[in-house]
């Protein structure tokens, strides 16, 4: 590299920095709703200013959002509906555990998307202008091109979610040096609470995969869901605390969904444990070292609505469905007709959108789960 060249790159360096600088403080002003957007920056700069290394994911994964959000801008203008910041996949439906209550139990796995279309996917995210890919399942991991594919596109911000148990060394490896990954390992409070719910041993497994991924010098958290059995124990200063030690920079809480095929009415959260788990995250943000997510509140905000649909979000099917959320086992398109342009140009997601009463919650934690008869009905007459 010249002289004039490294010149240019300090140079465009500085601009992002002065940039996130810039959005990482609107954080704090109190009047402005957060977005999971704004959490997901600051969760990127406390990870950045931690160490050298993750200074440079955090510019490098700036300057590459940056540049998507033109793209967005400047493709929206040409498509009939949304380009969605991000996109939710679930390459297989496939899983080493059984999970109680997981909503992905009752999914069929048997026409999954090839690695090929999986890669044109994403290449088409990124000429969009999609910022992120959260990727779920079942367990990512099972498909060896999961990481392969993440580490060539480079343009998208990845977030795959795993329950820890393919989390090798030299995975772990991987995942640090892409530069573009943010790591999600689930647990569900202590050892007590994770092997009850996902299986025996799972707890130590998920810790394993933290240390390994800590070691490696990778920006990862922890997702938990939150249910009426373990919202005391995840509300609780130890368990934070035992996150931060593990090395997490930051945690996602999901509310459960009573959806997949054995719902667990019980799990629900009265209206008085959510208000508490509510203060608990509100506190934690004041006084823990680590970025905190909560679903729903931190998605629907003030207005309390909704934002998958394709309005911020969608869910693409190991098979290819178009979904709304990946609560929603509904899809009338496939992206294997239309790519990801009919995605966002779904006439059944702008039904849903049009449709405002279907994005306002009530009681549950996901409105479309709990309007789910009427989105059925709505898919039969598309
Ligand atoms: C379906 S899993 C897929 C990824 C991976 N197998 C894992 O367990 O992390 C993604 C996340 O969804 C959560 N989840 C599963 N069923 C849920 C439900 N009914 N309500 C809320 N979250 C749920 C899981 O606990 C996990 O954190
Ligand atoms: S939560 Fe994840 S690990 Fe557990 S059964 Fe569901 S997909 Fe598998």
């Amino acid at each position: 590299m010249s002289t004039v060249q490294k010149g240019v790159a300090i140079i465009r360096f500085c601009f992002i920095l002065k940039h996130f600088l810039r959005e990482e403080m609107k954080i704090n002003k109190k009047s402005k709703q957060k977005t999971i957007g704004d959490f997901m920056r600051f969760a990127m700069w406390t990870w950045g200013r931690s160490n050298i290394s993750g200074m440079r994911f955090f510019l490098r994964v700036g300057l590459r959002l940056l540049l998507a959000k033109k793209r967005k801008a400047k493709n929206q203008k040409n498509i009939k509906g949304f380009i969605p910041a991000v996109i939710a996949i679930s390459p297989t439906m496939r899983c080493n555990y059984n999970c109680r209550g997981c909503y992905s139990r009752s999914r069929i796995s048997n026409n999954e998307l090839l690695t090929s279309e999986l890669d044109f996917l994403y290449s088409e995210a990124e000429e969009l202008g999609v910022l992120s890919i959260v990727v779920t399942g079942g367990e990512p991991y099972l498909r060896s091109d999961t990481i392969e594919l993440m580490e060539k596109h480079k343009r998208l911000l990845f977030i795959p979610i795993t329950n820890g148990s393919k989390i090798t060394g030299e995975l772990a490896n991987r995942i640090a040096k892409s530069g573009n990954i943010i790591q999600l390992v689930s647990i569900e409070g202590f050892e007590e609470h994770t092997d009850n719910r996902r299986k025996k041993g799972s707890y130590k497994t998920a810790s394993i995969a933290m240390e390994l991924l800590r070691n490696a010098g990778a920006c990862f958290g922890f997702a938990a869901t939150n249910t009426s059995e373990n919202s005391k124990f995840l509300g609780s200063d130890i368990f934070i605390d035992r996150m931060i030690e593990l090395g997490c920079t930051l945690g996602y809480f999901t509310e459960y969904v009573p959806c997949g095929p054995h719902p667990q009415k019980k799990w629900l959260l009265s209206e008085e444990e959510r208000n508490f788990f509510r203060e608990k995250v509100l506190d934690f943000r004041k006084r823990k070292p680590i970025v905190l997510i909560q679903f729903p509140q931190d998605e629907y905000g003030e207005e309390n609505r909704c934002t998958a649909a394709g309005i911020a979000s969608l869910h693409i099917n190991s098979e290819g469905g178009i979904e709304p959320c990946p609560f929603i086992d509904i899809s009338v398109e496939n992206i294997r007709t239309g790519g990801l342009k009919a995605a966002c140009e779904s006439p059944f997601l702008k039904a849903i959108r049009e449709r405002g009463n279907l994005l306002q919650r009530d009681k549950l934690a996901c409105s479309l789960f709990e309007h789910y008869s009427e989105l059925e009905e709505l898919a039969r007459k598309m």
